[in-house]
Parts: structure tokens; sequence; C-alpha cells
């Protein structure tokens, strides 16, 4: 990937987080910061795209398929990314048209990703074989990437995130999870000695327990354990938010000069704050939280947030 507008990610921030309540504690919060990797293909992305990308550009045929919603983190850093390296990109988008798209979408088309509107119904069936065949009539053969990102090169892209720093020094590594994949291959180069937390940004996260596993058996990876998912701290849902959750990430912000977006690391830091309240971790622990970026998506947000900070 060009990254002539990007920090290199063999030189990511790490940056400590004074928040008061972890001071007390005398537990040490850091922050990764991913966010910075690149303008577009921000956090998590980066490394989700990258081993899928240069398989596509291996190949005879330079067109992916991919999925998600108006306010798509993916959707948005699939749309850059191929037109930064001429791969047409065709965005299969959950729900109808609207007359004003969103800044994502609107972003992506901008970029030459072809929009193809489906019904929610369609979309829950969107890798059955008759509707990849009309894709595939519509548009010409493709490469399909999963929603998220989350296919067979998510675990060799993820599983780079823990060489960006010294994973030995910290007793806990926490990250936001979608669809999973991030959190796969960050248990996929986990040392034995540091645990795993995965923050379920979704409501009815159990699926995640199956679907990390099945992503590390299709890898050939042997779960290691040492790894727990907090399913608890989704806020009612996907894209939800509350005031406890809004308040948080404000707190935050005031102390660190960082912001986050509410859908993933607002998430994940929130469960970091309910344990350390719950005394889960002994006073001189460390801790990094992973910022998995998408902060394209807080522009959707930011009504939502405000109003329950009033
Ligand atoms: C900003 C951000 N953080 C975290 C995640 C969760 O990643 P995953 O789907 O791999 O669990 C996503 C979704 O891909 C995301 O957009």
């Amino acid at each position: 990937m060009n990254v002539s507008a990007a920090i290199s990610p063999l030189t990511v921030p790490v940056e400590i987080i004074d928040l008061p309540l972890f001071r007390q504690a005398g537990v040490q919060l850091e922050l990764l910061r991913l966010d910075l990797i690149h303008p577009q293909i921000s956090g998590n992305k980066w490394f989700k795209l990258k081993y899928a990308l240069q398989a596509v550009e291996a190949s005879s045929c330079r067109r992916v398929v991919s999925f998600g919603g108006a306010w798509s983190n993916h959707i948005h850093a699939l749309a850059y990314a191929g037109f930064e390296r001429g791969i047409d990109t065709i965005g299969v988008i959950r729900g109808e048209r609207s007359a004003m798209l969103s800044p994502t979408l609107q972003d992506a088309e901008r970029w030459g990703m072809q929009l193809e509107f489906v019904s929610r119904s369609q979309y829950r069936n969107k890798q059955d074989d008759a509707f990849l065949a009309w894709l595939e009539q519509a548009y010409g053969e493709f490469h399909c990437l999963p929603e998220g990102g989350s296919g067979e090169w998510v675990i060799a892209g993820c599983r780079e995130i823990m060489s960006l720093f010294n994973t030995h020094d910290y007793d806990l590594i926490c990250s936001a999870c979608g669809t999973g994949g991030t959190l796969a291959g960050l248990i996929a180069s986990k040392p034995s000695d540091v645990d795993l937390l995965g923050v379920s940004a979704l409501k009815g996260g159990e699926f995640l327990y199956h679907d990390i596993r099945q992503l590390l058996t299709q890898a050939g990876i042997d779960d290691p354990g040492g790894w727990s998912l907090a399913l608890d701290c989704h806020e009612g849902g996907y894209a939800k938010v509350s005031s406890r959750l809004a308040l948080a990430m404000q707190q935050f912000t005031q102390c660190s000069g960082i912001e986050l977006e509410p859908v993933y690391t607002g998430k994940a830091l929130l469960a970091l704050l309910q344990r350390l309240a719950a005394g889960e971790f002994s006073r001189g622990s460390r801790i990094m939280l992973i910022h998995s970026g998408g902060m394209q998506g807080l522009r959707g947000m930011q009504a939502a947030l405000r109003k329950k900070l009033s």
C-alpha cells in the first residue's frame, strides 16, 4: 500500500492514558494508535486488507466485491484501497439507496466503488450461490471479501498487530470485536503470559466464540486459550450509544486529547472501565487498549453522542 501520507505500521505510537480511575487503582492504561496508520485505511482495516489485496493483485482478476452498511468502515477503507491500487470495487450495501447517501458511501463512490443496494432480507442471503452468480453476471468475475473483511487472510494480517509493540510488557490486551477476525489474529500471535479481552460491539455476541475458533481452525492454528469476550458493553446493540458510553469517551478525550469512536473502541474502553470498577485488575498491572480506527464513522454518531451528554 502507498503509505506516503501515513505513519509506517512499524512505528505506530503507544500513548500512556492518564485516566484518574486507572491512576487511583495503580493500573497503567496505554493506547496503541492504529487509528494513525493511514488517513483512510485506518486501524485494523490496514491489517485486514493487506494480504487480501495482495492476493487480488497477484491474480488475473482485479475486481473485489464486499459487503457492509451505510457507515461501514470496511467499505470505506476498501473503496480507498481499490482506488489507490487500481482495483475495481463493488460494495453490496444493506438497505435501500437513500436520496442523500451517507458521507461514508459518498466517499466510496467518489473513489470509484460501485454500490449495489439490496434489501435487508437479500443482504442476509448475500453469500448464497444464486446471489453471487447474479453479481457475477452483472459485474463480471470477482474476488469475494466477506463482510468486515474477515476472510481467509484476516489472521495473517491481524497477527502483525502484535509485532508493533512489546506484548510481554502487558498483562492484558483489549480490542473491540465485530466479526471477530481482528481478535482471531491477535489470538494467533499472543504470548502465553498475556491475556486478551475482545469486546463485542454487537448484542448477542456469543456467536463470536464460534466464529473466532472457526477462523483459527481454518488457518490451522490451535486455540492457545488465554482470551475472553466481554459481551456486556454493547449498550443496546451495534452502533447504539448510552450516556455512560458518551461520558466515558468524553472523559477519555479530555484527559488524553485523543478521540475515540463509539461503535468499537469506545465500547472496548467501557469494558475496561467496568472491569476496573469490579476490581478485576491488580495494582501494578499494565493494559494495552487497541485503538482500531474507524474515525470516519464518527461522522454518523456525533448527534447521538451529543444527545446522550445533554
Ligand atoms: C473500527 C473498527 N474496530 C474494530 C472492528 C472489529 O473488527 P472485527 O470485525 O475484525 O472483529 C471493526 C470492524 O471491522 C472496525 O471497523
